[in-house]
């Protein structure tokens, strides 16, 4: 049994050879075939790496397992880390695109198949998923989470975690996952990466743990610590947050990693040297070190003075040595080193069209007045725009392994849904207009920015040529993919200005404009939500993207994505979200006009451009007869809550039908609304459908003063509708 082989293995290690473990630097430059002389090989070999991080291809990674398991004393596999985000080659929308797909099973699936492209290429340790809430699209890193809201964020984060491990890591197609980054990281000051963190205990476990404890209870193997602070220590060095919380409290069974030199940084935050850094950091909870060397140079003399203890030093590494156990690496290190499988697995034609149906259902209408989409497949249609004809920004942020070579641009997408059927014109019209900060990012990233030398009026002109020849125009606009992701904060959320500058001239044509934007977060949109009449939010929606998007524009699919984050009017809004507080002085009127001494502003509404939850279709559902099984529900009961849907328009579709919950008197001030429950249904056009939620006792509960999960009696309102606006609601009372 496992715990008697690690027992064994570990009684044979030296000190040097447990610090080894505890290592995972990064893999630095290996040529294939020539493994044994890159710098990394002497390190494997005398046992003092325990995992590598940042190597890729099937036949780099069997060279260098061969030097752990043949080279070194102990013949301990090594752990093969990526960042595996939102798919291998074959790309997904970025996470918070894929969220609003609110499919459990696509968002399970796409985990799935990164899993096993990952792993048919020699990685089995993916640095994923992200569930950090995030209520401020300022912070670039929106683009990887899965938005604002807890309990959607819980049920993604456990579908990823059993996407990519599946029921069983011995298999060869499943890896360990890693939920990140723990925690809060998604709350800094001002919306920039990295900065401070401080936020009350209560708004930690009602609002921003419950997706991390969803993953950690879904059995994820592994735990990113967060580079932000918490309550003045950095998460890498928090024994509250790592050991109290996260293995007493919750019961983690499996390993925690840093983040990317998060020990060194300890220094930068002001915790002191290197060496109080790494005792602190393993005091704390941490078993493994990315690529700080902190661990392993210092942990040694913390010993000998007595700063960390051989226990703590022996149990971190039974953790990791317990993780390749469980992969089965101990049993075949070359398990995921199959060249077939690399050949035969990735990229395949089966998970393309898989990664476009899910691209599909991420999309969002925002806009679609008097029917403009879907456009016809005929007459002239003008698709203009910098992210048109532009495949290195489809996959978005965060994807490592794609070939951006290999995605689908919107008009390869528009070419191949419409044939010959419509005569399709291009212009690009404007650049990007990337500032020089992000064009030395973008370049640092190997991207290729594709910038246009002419000027800004020859770009212009070429547009308007052939907008005025056509009877629509399509214009693709918004961030390119590295405006947002790791370092991309942003203070202004606008459309570049070249860009809202292309559109005015495109939108005086007179001509039907769409507006496909594309995004990272959400974007202040409000000019073009009064002008536009049409507008597809379409994020990066990953390899297949232009195909995705063409099918939706022309109607061979109908849009069902909802948004799973608020977009602002303003970015003096933010942070954002719906489920806010209800203020002792609460504005009293829904149309937004100014009151003064309440709880709103001068200078914009308090409400958001488009709600949490919101998305259009092409077809229209109506909501009625929403009921309960009973008026009063008892802590030990539970309570059905049903509503008639009806497809009302002319197109077949599906709906995300949305439970909100109110608790209308708490120990403490409660949300005005929080999400409890949703359904994706499919309605055929003039269908009608009864969906029913159960409401348990679970649904009511929340963490009150002394930290304690509790449901309160007293009176619920519940709400069923088609976003969190909805004011559809009836109550009941929970008794005892
Ligand atoms: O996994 C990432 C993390 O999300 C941000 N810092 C770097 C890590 C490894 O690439």
């Amino acid at each position: 049994p496992k715990e008697v082989f690690v027992s064994d293995l570990l009684s044979k290690m030296t000190l040097e050879e447990k610090l080894g473990q505890l290592n995972l630097p990064t893999s630095g430059d290996i040529t294939t075939g020539q493994a044994n002389s890159s710098n990394i090989a002497k390190k494997i070999e005398e046992g003092k790496v325990g995992g590598l991080f940042n190597i890729k291809s099937v036949k780099k990674i069997k060279e260098v397992q061969k030097i752990a398991v043949e080279k070194s004393r102990l013949k301990i596999p090594l752990l093969f880390g990526m960042d595996v985000i939102h798919g291998y080659e074959t790309t997904f929308p970025i996470p918070l695109g894929l969220s609003c797909t609110w499919d459990m099973n696509l968002i399970k699936r796409s985990a799935q198949i990164a899993a096993q492209e990952a792993s048919a290429d020699g990685i089995n340790w993916t640095f994923s998923p992200m569930v950090d809430i995030s209520r401020d699209p300022r912070w670039g890193r929106v683009s990887e989470g899965s938005g604002e809201d807890p309990y959607l964020g819980s049920q993604i984060a456990k579908a990823m975690v059993s996407g990519y491990q599946g029921d069983d890591l011995m298999k060869n197609n499943t890896i360990l996952s890693c939920v990140k980054h723990f925690a809060l990281y998604g709350a800094p000051e001002g919306g920039r990466d990295y900065n401070t963190v401080d936020m009350s205990k209560l708004r930690m476990f009602n609002e921003y743990l419950p997706p991390y404890k969803a993953a950690i209870d879904a059995g994820t193997a592994s735990v990113m610590a967060s580079f932000n602070e918490i309550d003045g220590i950095p998460a890498t060095g928090n024994k509250w947050l790592l050991t109290d919380l996260l293995r007493k409290q919750w019961g983690f069974k499996g390993f925690v990693v840093t983040d990317y030199t998060a020990i060194m940084e300890m220094s930068e935050h002001g915790i002191g040297d290197m060496q109080t850094a790494a005792a602190m950091a393993l005091n704390a909870g941490v078993e493994m070190d990315m690529v700080s060397d902190g661990f392993l140079s210092t942990l040694q003399k913390s010993l000998n003075e007595g700063k960390v203890s051989l226990a703590q030093i022996d149990n971190a590494v039974r953790l990791i040595l317990n993780a390749k156990y469980d992969l089965g690496l101990f049993h075949d290190p070359y398990k995921y080193c199959d060249a077939n499988r690399a050949e035969t697995e990735i990229f395949t034609s089966s998970h393309r069209s898989e990664a476009k149906k899910i691209a599909i259902e991420s999309l969002v209408l925002l806009k679609n007045e008097n029917q403009t989409l879907p456009l016809k497949k005929s007459g002239t249609i003008a698709v203009i725009g910098p992210l048109a004809d532009a495949k290195e920004n489809m996959a978005g942020t965060w994807s490592v392994a794609t070939k951006q070579e290999n995605s689908i641009s919107l008009i390869a997408g528009i070419n191949s849904v419409v044939g010959n059927s419509a005569k399709i014109l291009y212009a690009k019209g404007s650049n990007l207009d990337y500032d020089a900060a992000l064009e030395e990012r973008a370049t640092m990233f190997g991207k290729t920015l594709h910038r246009d030398n002419r000027t800004t009026e020859e770009l212009l002109s070429e547009a308007l040529k052939i907008a005025n020849q056509a009877d629509v125009i399509v214009a693709a606009l918004g961030e390119s993919a590295e405006f947002s992701g790791e370092c991309s904060s942003r203070t202004n959320l606008e459309i570049p200005q070249a860009q809202k500058d292309l559109l005015q001239a495109l939108l005086k044509t007179g001509k039907p404009v769409v507006l496909v934007l594309f995004d990272g977060r959400p974007l202040v949109i409000t000019d073009e939500s009064k002008t536009v009449p049409a507008i597809l939010n379409v994020w990066f929606a990953g390899s297949e993207a232009g195909y995705a998007i063409a099918d939706v524009l022309f109607g061979n699919e109908n849009p069902s994505g909802k948004l799973t984050t608020t977009f602002p009017r303003s970015v003096g809004q933010v942070p954002i979200y719906y489920a806010v507080k209800n203020t002792g002085r609460p504005l009293g009127n829904k149309e937004g006009i100014f009151e003064k001494f309440k709880s709103n502003y001068i200078d914009e509404r308090n409400e958001p451009l488009f709600p949490f939850g919101f998305g259009l279709s092409y077809t229209s559902f109506d909501y009625s007869n929403l009921r309960l099984s009973s008026a009063v529900m008892n802590t030990n009961q539970t309570l059905k809550a049903s509503v008639d849907i009806t497809n009302t328009g002319n197109f077949d579709g599906k709906e995300v039908v949305q439970l909100y919950i109110r608790d209308l008197v708490g120990s403490i001030t409660r949300p005005i609304k929080e999400l409890k429950g949703f359904q994706k249904i499919n309605l055929k056009k003039g269908e009608k459908q009864t969906v029913t939620f159960e409401i348990t006792v679970e649904d009511l509960k929340f963490y009150n003063s002394d930290l304690q999960f509790v449901a309160e009696p007293g009176k619920f309102q519940v709400f069923i509708g088609t976003n969190s606006d909805t004011t559809n609601k009836i109550e009941f009372d929970l008794v005892n």
